[in-house]
């Protein structure tokens, strides 16, 4: 069993996707950070994000054993990620990990962009988590804080609109809901009640 997981930057769906994971005994993929891992090894070797051909290799020979390491979930990968997230080749040295990894019994939850479009287009369950931009930014600036990283409040929302402007609009896998997906608006939900609300639609479908 397959449950995709989409939606925008710090929209809460990795909270959500580990927390139904766990629940449901399935493994979990949080499929950013595979971006975050190409956008590092570059970074690390000094060469630009723009260079199309490096990412490219970078994703086809990633080691996705380190996917852990705790400087790939902060803001600067993230941003990094989102430029070579864009990079067709780059999706493509992707697609069979995460695929494979939907393969799991008794399942798995994978949580991104395209998972319910691309990735994972027969999941069983597809759900597209949105909350309003500023919500989200207050969010990520607690979970920053938390991790000693002090981000100014409006950088952050301005960097949540600038990676949702781009991840939609890019020509390679967009961010949107799938047409068969479910929207969870998490505005008003704290982590709680957005899992509650998320393990409701999960019942309903099975
Ligand atoms: O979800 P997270 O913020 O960690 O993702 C970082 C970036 O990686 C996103 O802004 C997006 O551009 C890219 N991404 C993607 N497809 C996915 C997951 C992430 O393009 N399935």
């Amino acid at each position: 069993m397959i449950i995709a997981i989409d939606g925008p930057a710090a929209s809460g769906k990795g909270t959500l996707g580990k927390r139904l994971a766990d629940h449901l005994g399935f493994a979990h993929l949080d499929t950013g950070l595979l971006y975050r891992a190409v956008a590092a090894v570059l970074l690390a070797r000094g060469i630009p994000l723009s260079d199309r051909e490096a990412a490219a290799r970078a994703a086809e020979s990633l080691d996705v054993s380190h996917l852990d390491a705790p400087d790939l979930r902060g803001a600067a990968m993230g941003e990094a990620a989102s430029v070579i997230s864009a990079y067709q080749p780059v999706r493509d040295a992707l697609l069979a990990f995460q695929r494979q990894f939907g393969r799991q019994e008794p399942g798995a939850v994978l949580d991104g962009r395209d998972i319910g479009t691309v990735v994972c287009p027969d999941a069983d369950v597809k759900l597209f988590i949105t909350a309003r931009p500023e919500e989200r930014a207050r969010r990520r600036h607690l979970e920053l804080l938390r991790r000693g990283e002090d981000v100014a409040y409006e950088t952050i929302l301005a960097d949540i609109r600038r990676r949702d402007e781009r991840d939609m609009t890019r020509p390679t896998a967009p961010l949107k809901a799938a047409a068969d997906a479910i929207t969870l608006d998490t505005t008003n939900l704290d982590a709680d009640a957005a899992f509650r609300a998320a393990l409701a639609i999960i019942d309903g479908k099975l």
